[in-house]
């Protein structure tokens, strides 16, 4: 399965009985493997962006294509972690990451080895029969994004997968993601309230400015990868950051 690109074409979506639309005019090409991070002001539209990509809900205006195909027809190809990580309390770890899975119908012994390895690949193995209220927030998350994983994605749908991590550990979760993508090859589109963030994953991070949402800014982030706490310390990564900051502040001024 090849690596899906993504093609935004003058996007718009008003939800039904509201006066004015939440995003406008949105135009954009996400390249094949390419990791794409959307910042802006709570409330401009990032989640409404990353639902109409999913299918989940449709554009009023203008197209979406993955791989040329309508993103309903794509679905198979994604996954989305969403903004709270709801797992099932009452499944186990392994379970709650075999659940995808099981909805289709695999066969369960390969399902017990497809969650195992998916395990190792988040490291945690050694929670496997653990249940959620005895994880870490951090544990929780990398459950979550193994059960995302479980359906075999190339386009990764992630809204404010980390936002209630500490920065340690919010810093490893960040080259985690980094390093399971360099081994599986995946498109990515990442939603987050830090700029620090955005600047240390994505190769491109999207400014949004509210009412209606619409791109206010796009920045090259062009640092090397695989990045590490190197590229944290480096002269360029400050300098990204800073602007982009810049960008965010008058984007929250519109
Ligand atoms: N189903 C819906 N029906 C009506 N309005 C909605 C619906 N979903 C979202 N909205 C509105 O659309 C706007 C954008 O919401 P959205 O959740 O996309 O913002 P966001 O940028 O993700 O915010 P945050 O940073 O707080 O997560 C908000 O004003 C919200 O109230
Ligand atoms: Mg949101």
């Amino acid at each position: 399965m090849s690596v899906p690109e993504v093609l935004l074409q003058s996007v718009g979506k008003k939800f039904l009985g509201s006066t004015k639309p939440v995003l406008e005019g949105i135009d954009l090409a996400i390249e094949r493997g390419e990791f794409v991070s959307i910042i802006g002001p709570s409330g401009c539209g990032k989640s409404t962006l990353l639902k109409l990509v999913a299918g989940l809900i449709p554009c009023s205006k203008g197209e979406i294509a993955i791989d040329g195909a309508k993103p309903d027809a794509a679905r198979k190809l994604m996954s989305f972690v969403f903004q709270d990580a709801t797992l099932l309390q009452w499944r186990t770890v392994e379970k709650n990451v075999a659940l995808a899975l099981e909805l289709e119908g695999k066969p369960r012994e390969e399902n017990a080895a497809r969650t195992a390895q998916l395990l190792e690949l988040v490291g945690l193995s050694h929670v496997a029969k653990h249940y959620p209220r005895q994880l870490s927030g951090g544990m929780k998350m990398r459950t979550s994004i193994a059960r995302a994983l479980a359906t075999l994605p190339r386009l990764l749908l992630m809204d404010e997968p980390f936002a209630a991590l500490d920065e340690m550990t919010r810093d490893r979760m960040n080259e985690e993601l980094l390093r399971l993508r360099e081994e599986q090859n995946w498109t990515v589109l990442f939603v987050t309230h830090s700029v620090a963030e955005a600047v240390f994953l994505a190769s491109k991070v999207i400014v949004l400015a509210p009412h209606p949402g619409c791109i206010a800014h796009m920045v090259d982030v062009d640092l090397p990868y695989p990045r590490t706490q190197e590229t944290r310390d480096s002269d360029a990564y400050d300098e990204l950051v800073n602007r982009t900051s810049r960008l965010l502040r008058e984007a929250h001024r519109v």
